[in-house]
């Protein structure tokens, strides 16, 4: 049996991204540009996000609400998997990113079905139309809380909800954590459990993203 390492969970993640994810040039330009303006490599994994094209796929979403685009890695997996119909909305604080993540959606064709709101979390959300029938929370952890609320206000019974980030290197089970990060994603995966407008269940995910873990829930 591999040890259980870094080393062999990268390994076994891109053994699996080889035969499942394949090559893709338009999301690899995406990575390239993110990387050339120096955004930190932190969007999803490539199962992550074929994980997150499915999922919108399997739930008939037509209408994603992404908080968080970065580059717009996962934003490509998602409007790729709304249709030509489909909308998604992704809010993005940083206007440098917001336009490297333009161009790359752009160029991956999908630009059409993409409405980059630039603007922090709490100012841009109210703004916003509700009917979301996936909200994708990959932002400040710091915010969970606030992002949960207002995805389940922007949706509907039957809406999913995707949490990012929820592992963070085992450090959940910390209760005496002064991370901010840590403590947004234990109050986030709290709330999901206490509130009554959630059904939510986490899976823990290692391999090219180290030791981490993703949150589904269901607006009920
Ligand atoms: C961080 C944020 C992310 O969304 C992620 O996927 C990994 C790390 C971070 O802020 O540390
Ligand atoms: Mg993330």
């Amino acid at each position: 049996m591999a040890e259980s390492t870094p080393h062999a969970w990268r390994a076994a993640d891109e053994y699996l991204s080889d035969l499942l994810v394949g090559h893709d040039p338009a999301l690899e330009a995406a990575l390239a540009a993110q990387r050339k303006a120096g955004m930190p490599d932190i969007e999803v994994a490539p199962v992550a996000g074929k994980l997150l094209n499915l999922l919108v796929r399997m739930s008939g979403a037509r209408r994603v609400l992404e908080i968080g685009t970065l580059g717009g890695y996962s934003t490509i997996w998602m409007a790729r998997a709304v249709g030509e119909q489909g909308r998604v909305v992704t809010i993005e604080a940083e206007q440098d990113n917001a336009d490297i993540a333009r161009a790359s959606i752009d160029a991956a064709g999908v630009g059409d079905r993409v409405e980059i709101r630039v603007g922090r979390g709490e100012d841009v959300l109210p703004t916003l139309v509700g009917g979301f029938d996936l909200v994708f929370i990959d932002a400040d952890k710091e915010s969970n809380t606030l992002y949960l609320d207002w995805a389940a206000r922007l949706g509907h019974p039957g809406t999913v909800i995707v949490l990012d980030n929820v592992g963070r290197d085992g450090e959940i089970v910390n209760d005496a954590t002064d991370d901010t990060k840590v403590i947004g994603t234990r109050d986030g995966l709290r709330m999901l459990g206490e509130d009554p407008r959630f059904d939510a269940t986490a899976l823990q995910t290692v391999g090219v993203k180290g030791w981490d873990g993703v949150a589904l829930a269901l607006v009920v």
